[in-house]
């Protein structure tokens, strides 16, 4: 087979439409090399290693309502938790804490927010579909004149379009940096490639790449682990009550920080 350095043609269903109704190319969406590399290039840095470490502070935050809501909402009712909702709307907050500095709320009110879940699924679903038929979906959706006229601004865009526009509010300065201010940062520094509308774009890239993926992920990791035949479930549980041991004695060295977190409430045998 040979290799062009074009990513294939499925590609254009990334592709998201402006709120100005221009068609966007972004890290994911974009075929050609060339773009992918200057497009990556302002926004290298937030997802280098050193900087995703810093967002697990970020993160933190999140597990710990996360742990609260199960442990109030099913522990302590003796109830059964829909574990595969509960850990997307995890990973929905964790994107929302990581990105924006703000937990959307999805765990605070234990059910889908302005239909993000629905539309996320929606989403995927016409991915999944419509990279079959991609020119069908570049002449209906994105080309042909009567769907841009009628064109309605995909959901995860104008959330995360809203997002941002709130996010000068959400910024502690006591925390670690989030993605948004990094994106900012860099249409000041790379204004002939990096623009405001384009941040929206990055985030947006961040709320679908991030959230199903990381829910998908989370589940699979329980699934099997809860299923393991051969033990491995005991060795994890082990494995955690050391740490948390550890975490509680004070031993917090032999861990990243865990202040915050809210395991001084969980019962260690
Ligand atoms: C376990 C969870 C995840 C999995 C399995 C996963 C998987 C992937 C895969 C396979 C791609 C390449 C897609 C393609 O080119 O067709 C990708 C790209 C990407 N993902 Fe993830 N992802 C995960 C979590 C995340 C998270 C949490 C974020 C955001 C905070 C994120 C942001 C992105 C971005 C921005 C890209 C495009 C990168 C580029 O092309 O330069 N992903 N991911």
């Amino acid at each position: 087979m040979e290799l062009t350095g074009r990513k294939g043609h499925l590609y254009v269903t990334h592709q998201f439409m402006s709120e100005k109704n221009e068609v966007m190319h972004n890290l994911s969406s974009t075929q050609d090399e060339t773009i992918h590399a200057a497009l990556r290039r302002p926004v290298n840095h937030a997802y280098a290693l050193t900087n995703l470490l810093g967002y697990e502070k970020l993160m933190d935050r999140t597990t710990d309502v996360f742990f609260q809501q199960l442990n109030t909402r099913f522990v302590a009712m003796g109830a059964e938790a829909d574990l595969a909702t509960w850990l997307q709307m995890y990973a929905f907050d964790v994107i929302g804490e990581i990105t924006f500095s703000k937990r959307f709320g999805f765990l605070e009110a234990g059910r889908d927010i302005e239909d993000m879940l629905k539309h996320t699924a929606a989403h995927m679903e016409y991915l999944g579909t419509m990279g079959q038929l991609p020119d069908v979906d570049e002449y209906f959706r994105l080309r042909n004149w009567l769907a841009r006229k009628f064109h309605k601004v995909n959901a995860i865009v104008a959330f995360s379009a809203r997002h941002i526009a709130q996010h000068a509010q959400y910024v502690d300065p006591e925390s670690p940096v989030d993605f948004i201010s990094r994106f900012d940062a860099a249409v000041e520094k790379y204004p002939n490639v990096m623009t405001p509308a384009q941040v929206i774009d990055y985030a947006a890239t961040n709320v679908s790449a991030g959230s199903d993926t990381t829910a998908i992920i989370l589940r699979e990791i329980i699934f099997r682990v809860m299923n393991d035949q051969q033990g491995r479930y005991k060795v994890l549980q082990n494995e955690i009550k050391d740490v948390l041991r550890a975490r509680t004695s004070g031993d917090f060295d032999r861990y990243s920080d865990v202040s915050g977190l809210g395991v001084s409430g969980l019962v260690i045998e």
